[in-house]
Formats: C-alpha cells, structure tokens, sequence
C-alpha cells in the first residue's frame, strides 16, 4: 500500500518535518537533488550538458541544487532562473547564491539546439493557479527545446491534487518525485505528462497521512497475497457464501454469464442467478455451476424467498430499464438482509429514483461509471471530473454506500475511509462487459466475508490486475471481457 497525497498534503508532511522533528530545509534539499541527478543518470539521461530552469519557489531552489551538484560530477550544466527577484524563497535565494559561488554557468537567453537535457524546476507542488506571462512563455520554451526532458517532483504546470494542467505543462520524459507519488501524476492528464516517474525517498516523514481520510492510497501488486480473503483446508461451499445475480434481461444473457463466472472465479461458493425466463437455456449450458431460477413476470414472493437464501446479492448488470426491472430492484433493495452490489441498470433506475437508496438497511455498494455516477449526483460528467473526490465522499456521506467511481483511475470510496484509487489496469479493458466482471468479483468478494469497502477496493484492484493478465497475453486491441476473467484466474493463482 502506498499514499497517493496532494502537493497540499506534502507540503504539510514537509513543514511538519522540518518544523517538528527539526531536519533543516537545506538537508532536504541537497537529498532531493542528490536524488534527482541519481535517477537521471540510472535511466542513462544524456546529460552531457543539461540546462536546468529554476523557479523563484523551493523547487526553484532544487533546481540549482542539482545544477551545482551536475557541476560537481563534471557535466557542463548551466541553471537559467525564470523566477522573479522579489518573491524567491530564502531556500532557492540560498541556493542560487552557492551554484553561482560553484561557478554554475547562469543564462538568460537559451539557443535552441545547444542543450542535451531540459531539468524543469520552475513549479512544484506549490502551484496553486493558472500559470500565465512569463512562466507560461518559459514553459512553452522548454517544450519546445530539443533534448530529454526531466521534471523534479511534478511537471511545472500539473496541479499536483487533480491531474489538470493550469494554463499550460511541462511535458516531462522523467519525472523523479520526493518521498510519494502524486495524486496529480496517476490522475489524467497529468499522467501523461510526467512520462516515467521515479519516486525517491528523501526522508520526509509522512506518519500525519494515516489518520487523514482525504489522502488516497493504492495497492501494488506485491500486497495482493495479503488482500485476498483465506481458504480453509476443511472448508465446503457453504463456507465461501452463496451469491444472488440478480441480472440478465431478455437478450442480455452475456450480463449475466460474465458477472456469475467472475463471483465464482474470484472464490464464491454458490452462484444462483434470478434472470429473465429467455436467458435460462443459454445460461444453464454456458456456466452449468450456477443455479438458475427465472421470471416472466414480477413474482414478490418468490424474490423475497431467493433473497432469503443469498449472503450476498449483485443486481443490476443487463437488467433493463423496464417496470418489471424497477419493481425488482425496488423490492431487493426493500427486502434485501444482506450486502448488496448495485450495477448498470440497477444504477440507471436509481438514478430516476433517489429515494430506493435510502430504503436498504444493508451494506450498499454502487459501481457506476462517469456517466452513471453523473446520473446519480444530478450534475455533469465534466463537473464530477473537476471534483470527484469531494463529490464522492459527500455522497457516500449522505447514503452510507460504499461506492466505486469507474473511470482510467477508479475510485473507491466510503465515510471514514481513505479513498482508494487504482492504479493497475489498462486500456484493453475499455471493453462492454467489463463491469458486469467487477460486479461479479465483488460480490464473490463478499460472500467470503469480506467487509463491504474492502471487498470493493481488493475487488477493483483484482479487477486491473487480471486486465493486465490480459493485456499480456492478448494485447491492447483484442481482450474480451472473458479474458480478464480468466487474467482474475491467473492472479489468483499466484497469491
Ligand atoms: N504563477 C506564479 N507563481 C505561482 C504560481 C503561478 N501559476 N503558482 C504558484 N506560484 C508561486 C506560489 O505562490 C509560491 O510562491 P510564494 O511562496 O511566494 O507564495 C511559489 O510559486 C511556490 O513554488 P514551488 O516551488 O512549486 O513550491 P514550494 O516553494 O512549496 O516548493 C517543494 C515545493 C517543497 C520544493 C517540492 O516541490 C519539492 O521539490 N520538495 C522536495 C523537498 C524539498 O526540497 N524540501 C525543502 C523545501 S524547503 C521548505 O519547505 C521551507
């Protein structure tokens, strides 16, 4: 697990770390560019003779600091300061002054082809708006400059809590980051913008983020061993629970199939799938471990008797969006006793009715996408892109749901949770059926008894890593929703 903080909230780890456990600025410093040159010359950067452009901030001051120390190795590094005089911090001040006594060569003006690598220090995490004028003319230059391109801690320009590029940004080949990745350097685009990143470790004491639950955190994939819920030697099928797929309307069979093969592939005991009446053929000859129990129509009792049965209940993925399907998700969530996933059109009805999601009594999990969570909340996908954290949470608040933002960088989010955000997965995974498969992972999550935020988080995650599986074996182009069933599998296989 690794914290995934705002530049906001390592500014506050910074100061606590100099402030309170009393390790002086200029330490951190030396360690941060110590760091930088290290890493520049382990990913074999040409730095026969780098420029490096140095802002009026901290990070300003890095920047000298490692154009002194590239100095110091023998490479011809010079530093050009595109800051302004009147607001340099006394750290950068400092070290401009000691890279100047070092004899760093310092420019104003920078010939196009001269330099083997663009260092960009001009803006750290404290960029807190749109860069304009003359930074935003320094920036375009860099871009333009020939040469490999090396950012220190975040390209200057990315806001370090969202990803957004603030007027404009540095387009980095590496980017080598102090002490924890960014939020702002997983979250598009400022992904994309930080080409590979390398975190460095520069002593900067992060203990405050554990009790904050607006920092978000992530898994890697040497934790999933740890994630995954136990099997016992002396263990039957009542022992992994018994999951209601409440899924599949006329013609939507593949719903179905897909989510019920992914609760059982991700450990589920029983899989008993509620569909309508034309899917029960086709679902009884492709997934013949499933149970299958079927309606024409609304029959309130017989629901009520399968929910009864089930320790776990996942409706929604092909459902439709007709009456029958809105009395069926109705009662669920009426009478449902135990956890519950809500997916698709499960989550397409509610967003037409608000007023079912405070019916459950029990522990809800949302799996919408963009568009759906946008659905939900009443506003537009490019309003819940600028602020999904908060919007999430203020949700989740409200209802007391665990809910899973499906996007590039999934969310996952709960009161009092810090929120998860994944980082594993690709693009191949881009593909219709996709989520019917996370809803069937985490509902068989669940039905081993795992608690509802982590059976969602470990089931996200679980999720990506059989994308990558996937991707691995078949490519970006061709991967199937099947496909990262079987990804699911092989993952597993190796916990
Ligand atoms: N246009 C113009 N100016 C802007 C803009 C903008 N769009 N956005 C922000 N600024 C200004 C800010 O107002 C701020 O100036 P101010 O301090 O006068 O208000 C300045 O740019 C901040 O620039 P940064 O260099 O990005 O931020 P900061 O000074 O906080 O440094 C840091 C960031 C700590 C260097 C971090 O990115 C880093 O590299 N950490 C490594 C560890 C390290 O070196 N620690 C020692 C730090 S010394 C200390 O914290 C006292």
């Amino acid at each position: 697990m690794r914290y995934l903080p705002t530049g906001e909230w390592m500014q506050k780890a910074d100061s606590f770390t100099i402030n309170e456990i009393g390790l002086p600025s200029l330490v951190l410093m030396e360690r941060a560019a110590l760091k930088v040159v290290e890493a520049m010359e382990r990913e074999q950067i040409n730095l026969e003779k780098p420029l490096i452009f140095c802002g009026s901030g901290n990070n300003g001051g890095d920047g000298f600091a490692v154009a002194r120390l590239l100095k110091e190795k023998g490479y011809d590094a010079t530093a050009v300061f595109v800051g302004h005089e009147s607001s340099m911090s006394a750290d950068c001040r400092r070290q401009k002054g000691i890279a100047e006594k070092c004899g760093v060569p310092m420019v104003t003006t920078v010939c196009r082809q001269e330099y083997t690598t663009i260092v960009d220090a001009v803006f750290g995490v404290g960029l807190n708006r749109e860069i304009t004028g003359d930074y935003l003319e320094s920036i375009v230059k860099m871009n333009a400059l020939s040469g490999q391109k090396v950012a220190v801690d975040i390209p200057s320009g990315i806001c370090s809590a969202t990803g957004r590029v603030l007027g404009c940004a540095f387009q980095a080949d590496l980017t080598v980051t102090f002490q924890c990745e960014k939020l702002g350097l997983i979250l598009h685009p400022g992904h994309m913008y930080a080409g590979k990143t390398v975190v460095a470790d520069i002593g900067i004491q992060c203990g405050l983020f554990e009790k904050e639950n607006d920092i978000c955190y992530t898994y890697e994939k040497k934790d999933l061993p740890v994630l995954m819920p136990p099997r016992r030697p002396n263990s039957h099928k009542g022992t992994y629970g018994k999951v209601l797929m409440i899924t599949g309307s006329k013609g939507m069979s593949g719903a179905a199939y897909l989510s019920a093969k992914a609760a059982y592939t991700s450990g589920a005991g029983l899989v008993q799938i509620y569909t309508s009446e034309d899917n029960r053929v086709i679902l009884q000859q492709q997934l013949p471990e499933a149970i299958i129990s079927t309606y024409t129509e609304f029959e309130e009792e017989k629901l009520k008797s399968l929910l009864g049965w089930a320790d776990v209940v996942c409706i929604g993925c092909g459902l439709g969006q007709s009456r029958l399907s809105e009395s069926i998700l109705e009662t669920t969530l009426k009478e449902v006793r135990v956890p519950c996933v809500a997916d698709a059109d499960g989550l397409n009805i509610l967003s037409c009715h608000p007023e079912l999601l405070i019916t459950t009594e029990r522990p809800l999990i949302l799996t919408p996408h963009m568009k759906e969570m946008s659905g939900l909340l009443g506003c537009s996908v490019a309003e819940l892109q600028e602020e999904r954290f908060e919007k999430v949470k203020a949700f989740t608040e409200k209802y007391g749901v665990v809910c899973v933002l499906k996007d590039a960088r999934t969310v996952v989010a709960k009161r009092k949770k810090h929120n998860f955000v994944n980082t594993a997965g690709n693009s191949s995974m881009a593909k219709a059926g996709s989520g019917d498969v996370l809803a069937g992972v985490i509902a068989g999550l669940l039905a081993q008894h795992m608690y509802p935020y982590e059976a969602a988080v470990l089931g996200v995650y679980l999720h990506a890593c059989g994308g990558d599986e996937a991707k691995a074996a078949k490519g970006s182009y061709s991967v199937l929703a099947e496909d990262l069933i079987a990804g699911i599998a092989s993952c597993t296989k190796k916990t």
